[in-house]
């Protein structure tokens, strides 16, 4: 394997499956994905992509799996169960990206990490950051706004219920779908960019809660209206739905990063990075109206 190969981490996730699908449209490669299940990728493997087992909780077998590549696509974990277990996991990809002799990392952050922010993921994402920065790595920090597929979901119960219940007030969110971050993340895989460089990945506009419960009413025809409700009753709502307060805490807590306005910046990064206009949520919604209704 040669030094310019391209590594997915994180592959068998939805991002990185989609990268690798990406990056394989393209021609781009030679191309390593790492995964703790490496059956997961066979596809994969039998498409000539090189599939090596990595776990981010073992830093030796992270230097071992990242030898020969020259680009690394540095997906954040979704290891959230104990508090410092995902920034020492993405510390230790940091480091062992410079002892196996990689050139630049991709990394997926989130938009305002800044000390104090209210968002449940942004002192991992900021420490991750600032590990990049202190090491010898080029980089590319992709900040990907909210994605909206994750919106599907509670806007299905929305339809059903009428109401679009959350804590955003009236904050906006440049949301953006994970395809879209999946061809920013290929494009600047593939690219031979070097230095360093950080960029907000959004949708293109910022749409408040408002918008999307009038956007969904006007796409399915039935009433939906937006109601704020404080990030305590949130919690306590989605607890009383079965959620486990930590996650529900979680997820209430970028709403009160939307309500600081953490998410609404606009920027055109899919647009030059991939040579097209991010998707709307009107036409996202629209593409997706049969998951939301169940016709
Ligand atoms: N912008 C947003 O709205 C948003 C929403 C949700 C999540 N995220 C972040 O974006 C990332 C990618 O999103 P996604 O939709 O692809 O998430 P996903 O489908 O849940 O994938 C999570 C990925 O994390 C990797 N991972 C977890 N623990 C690991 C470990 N110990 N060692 C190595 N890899 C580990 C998994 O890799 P393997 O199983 O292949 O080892 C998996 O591919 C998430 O992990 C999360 O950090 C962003």
């Amino acid at each position: 394997m040669s030094a310019s190969a391209l590594l997915v981490t994180g592959a068998s996730g939805q991002l990185g499956r989609r990268v690798l699908e990406l990056l394989l449209d393209r021609k781009a490669g030679p191309l390593i994905a790492t995964t703790r299940n490496p059956e997961s990728l066979k596809e994969f493997a039998a498409r000539g992509v090189e599939v090596r087992r990595a776990d981010f909780d073992d830093e030796a077998g992270l230097v071992q799996a990242f030898r020969g590549a020259g680009r690394v696509l540095l997906i954040s974990t979704d290891a959230l169960d104990r508090p410092g277990r995902r920034i020492a996991q993405h510390r230790a990809a940091v480091r062992a990206a410079e002892a196996a002799g990689v050139k630049h990392v991709v990394y997926t952050s989130v938009p305002n990490p800044y000390p104090g922010s209210p968002v449940a993921v942004a002192d991992d994402h900021r420490e991750t950051e600032a590990a990049l920065a202190a090491s010898r790595l080029d980089f590319t920090i992709l900040r990907n706004n909210l994605y909206l597929e994750l919106q599907l979901q509670p806007l299905k119960s929305a339809i059903a219920s009428g109401q679009l219940v959350d804590a955003r007030g009236t904050g906006a969110t440049a949301f953006v779908t994970r395809e879209d971050c999946a061809r920013a993340a290929a494009a600047a895989l593939a690219e031979p960019a070097t230095g360093r460089r950080t960029l907000d990945v959004t949708g293109p506009a910022a749409v408040t809660s408002d918008e999307l419960a009038a956007i969904t009413s006007e796409l399915v025809g039935r009433k939906v209206v937006h109601v704020s409700v404080p990030p305590d009753a949130l919690i306590q709502g989605m607890v009383e739905h079965g959620l486990p307060r930590p996650v529900a805490a979680l997820l209430a807590s970028f709403d009160a990063g939307t309500q600081k306005g953490d998410f609404s910046g606009v920027t055109d990064t899919v647009q030059r990075l991939t040579g097209r206009a991010p998707q709307s949520v009107r036409d996202f919604l629209a593409s997706h109206r049969a998951a939301l209704t169940g016709n």
